[in-house]
């Protein structure tokens, strides 16, 4: 793990779908575990080669526990399916600190919260920060069904009408219809979206046609295609003092680290932040999922996990 570790147990373990467990996890040594802000993540040791990163979706207390809902993806490289098959209540595991890359804005009118499938988990968070701070806000939670639907009892005695669910397989008049949603928006509005790639790029690509810009569209991928296509390029990482080639189909963290730099990534698919790194000269060809509109456009810094280049050379502070 690139970040420093905490040793935590797991507290309890709770199936609530036949495909999302829930995990609390208390500290190991009896000590208070940090408090954390709404939109916060942290990385998981699932194993000796594998770290994830999940949100945390519960309201911290002081001296409580940090809660993880955790879907078995079909298309999982091991890490959910490892922790659904093996991870048990009074296992010992190490986790990092809370992360925040997904920060409520306290200041917005009014709030709207997405969650699509297990996208859910870092929205429960939002609204608790919401409701606890007084703001106006509501809850979407799409689902594919009311099956695959967790943390639903309590979500409706803790938002009750701010809460809206969404099911594909239910009556048509409880689909979620983001354009009607999101037509001439408030003044003030916040958008914020967690779930599948696809749910994501509708409700974002909904925001931006409404109007909305994209500084008050905040969004949060948690898995995504990494596209290694096109023309090789060559990266000189000024830190280190080493040039390297890119070809097709490799990253650029890749082959730094085929040359002996060391770069910390974690997911490896342009969600997480964990390698941006400074530009220092050159064009990115930006293909990440983390950074906004506007930090693409300004073009100084990049994810090198998966983002390329346009110019032939870039020079970067690693
Ligand atoms: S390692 Fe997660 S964005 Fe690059």
């Amino acid at each position: 793990m690139d970040h420093e570790s905490v040793k935590v147990v797991i507290a309890r373990r709770e199936l609530q779908t036949p495909e999302i467990v829930v995990l609390e996890l208390a500290p190991a040594d009896g000590a208070k575990l940090p408090p954390f802000e709404a939109g916060a993540h942290i990385d998981v040791q699932v194993s000796d080669d594998i770290v994830r990163q999940y949100s945390l979706s519960n309201a911290f207390e002081d001296g409580g526990v940090y809660r993880l809902g955790i879907l078995n993806d079909p298309n999982s490289r091991g890490g959910s399916r490892t922790i659904h098959a093996q991870f048990a209540e009074g296992d010992e595991i190490s986790i990092s600190l809370p992360r925040n890359h997904f920060p409520l804005d306290m200041s917005a009118a009014h709030t709207i919260l997405f969650g699509g499938g297990i996208g859910i988990t870092p929205m429960i968070a939002m609204a608790y920060a919401l409701k606890k701070a007084g703001k106006s806000f509501e809850l979407h939670y799409c689902c594919r069904s009311s099956a695959n639907a967790a943390f639903v009892d309590e979500l409706a005695s803790q938002f009750g009408d701010r809460l809206s669910l969404h099911f594909d397989d239910g009556a048509d008049e409880q689909k979620l219809a983001p354009a009607a949603m999101l037509q001439s928006p408030r003044e003030g509005l916040h958008v914020y979206v967690c779930g599948p790639t696809g749910f994501m790029d509708w409700i974002i690509d909904t925001a931006k046609q409404a109007g909305l810009p994209s500084a008050q569209i905040h969004f949060e991928y948690f898995s995504a295609e990494v596209d290694t296509s096109g023309a090789a390029f060559e990266v000189f990482a000024a830190a280190s003092g080493v040039t390297v080639q890119v070809p097709e189909g490799v990253s650029i963290a890749n082959a730094l680290k085929a040359a002996g730099v060391k770069v910390d990534v974690s997911c490896e698919e342009g969600v997480c932040g964990t390698c941006i790194c400074d530009v220092l000269e050159g064009t990115p060809d930006h293909r990440d999922h983390f950074l906004n509109d506007e930090e693409k456009e300004c073009g100084d810094q990049m994810a090198v996990c998966c983002s390329r280049a346009k110019s032939a050379r870039l020079v970067l502070d690693i």
